[in-house]
């Protein structure tokens, strides 16, 4: 079968397509034959070494595929041969085929079309994680997503009013906040691309509490940080949520009064971990996630796709800050 693959620390550059041997399930896990794969900013940095998690090479990026069940492994009885799942890897996405243990894997409604099911688990289950489980998100609280426009953003953004809540878009550009507005923002504000701390930070944070609102805002959904962080964080309610969940604009240091002046928590939001240690949590959120799918209430915004070989360009378009919602990888 064909695969990208990383043989060397870099870029999307880097990334060669290659053939290698088709996957065998073993005990315990599904073949599955990849139809698409769900690209994922983490992507961007595995293939650099810059992710915490590090892979061994050779290895391929995507880490949330869709496909058929190809082969069953030895004491697999939930899945047979056909299945339509999703699956959740880690690597090995942008390839054509993988072996998966069958515990990373769930079965698809059979309307769901792949690249749909390959854009679900990252962006979506990592919002309820970070919304309902961790951010104990009311139906008429006040969210503000950072960078709503991109794969999280806008999960978060439909998550949140799909519990209904009242959400307010920060992004960088005004097409990124028209695009954040269509996918169920209320509200929003364009922040500049580059901050420069202060004056910009201060004007900042005075726009932020006035989209917000005089009582700020309950839960702020953060996948952004860098000098964004703190405006954002002076703009919270009394006993509100900061959700930290990436650093695409890089890491931040808070100062440690502001908590304590503003009564709220700030909350760190792994949600590759919590898939390990409380599986059963997280099966369940996917099956309410799913419904909400079914009823209409959430669905992955795909604004590109690209062939397995272009896997590079669409990692590549993350890097760029020029992706919106979801990129898929299609076989
Ligand atoms: N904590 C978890 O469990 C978890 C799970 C999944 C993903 N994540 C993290 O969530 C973050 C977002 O992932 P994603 O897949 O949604 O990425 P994405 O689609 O590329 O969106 C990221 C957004 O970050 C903003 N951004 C600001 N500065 C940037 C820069 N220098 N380069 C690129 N983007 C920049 C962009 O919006 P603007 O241009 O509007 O600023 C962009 O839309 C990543 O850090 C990822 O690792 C965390």
């Amino acid at each position: 079968m064909r695969a990208l693959i990383s043989r060397e620390a870099g870029g999307p550059e880097t990334l060669r397509l290659e053939q290698i041997p088709d996957p065998v399930a073993g005990p315990g896990q599904l073949a599955i034959s990849i139809k698409a794969c769900g690209v994922n900013f983490p992507d961007l940095l595995m293939i650099q070494d810059l992710y915490q998690v590090k892979a061994a090479r050779p290895f391929s990026p995507g880490a949330e595929i869709a496909g058929f069940v190809s082969a069953v492994g030895e004491g697999v009885g939930d899945f047979v041969v056909g299945d339509r799942v999703i699956g959740r890897c880690g690597v090995g996405g942008m390839a054509e085929g993988i072996a998966l243990d069958a515990s990373k894997c769930t079965r698809i409604p059979g309307t769901m079309p792949f690249p749909d099911a390959a854009a679900f688990q990252f962006a979506y289950e990592t919002s309820y994680y970070a919304l309902v489980t961790r951010g104990r998100l009311k139906s008429d609280e006040t969210v503000l997503v950072l960078g709503a426009s991109g794969g999280v953003g806008v999960a978060a953004t439909q998550v949140a009013k799909a519990l209904g809540a009242r959400v307010i878009a920060a992004v960088s550009s005004e097409e990124k906040l028209a695009f954040a507005r269509i996918h169920g923002a209320d509200d929003g504000l364009i922040y500049p691309a580059s901050i420069s701390q202060p004056p910009d930070s201060r004007e900042l944070s005075r726009a932020l509490k006035a989209a917000v609102g005089a009582a700020g805002a309950d839960v702020i959904v953060d996948p952004v940080c860098g000098a964004l962080a703190e405006p954002a964080l002076r703009c919270i309610a009394e006993r509100g949520r900061y959700l930290i969940l990436g650093f695409t604009a890089g890491i931040a240091a808070l100062p440690m009064n502001l908590p304590l002046l503003k009564s709220c928590d700030i909350l760190g939001i792994n949600w590759r971990t919590f898939t390990m240690s409380q599986p059963e949590e997280n099966h369940s959120n996917r099956e309410t996630l799913l419904q909400m799918y079914s009823r209409g209430k959430i669905s992955p915004v795909i604004t590109a796709t690209f062939p397995l070989k272009r896997g590079g360009e669409a990692i590549a378009r993350l890097k760029d800050r020029g992706a919106m919602g979801k990129i898929v990888v299609t076989n």
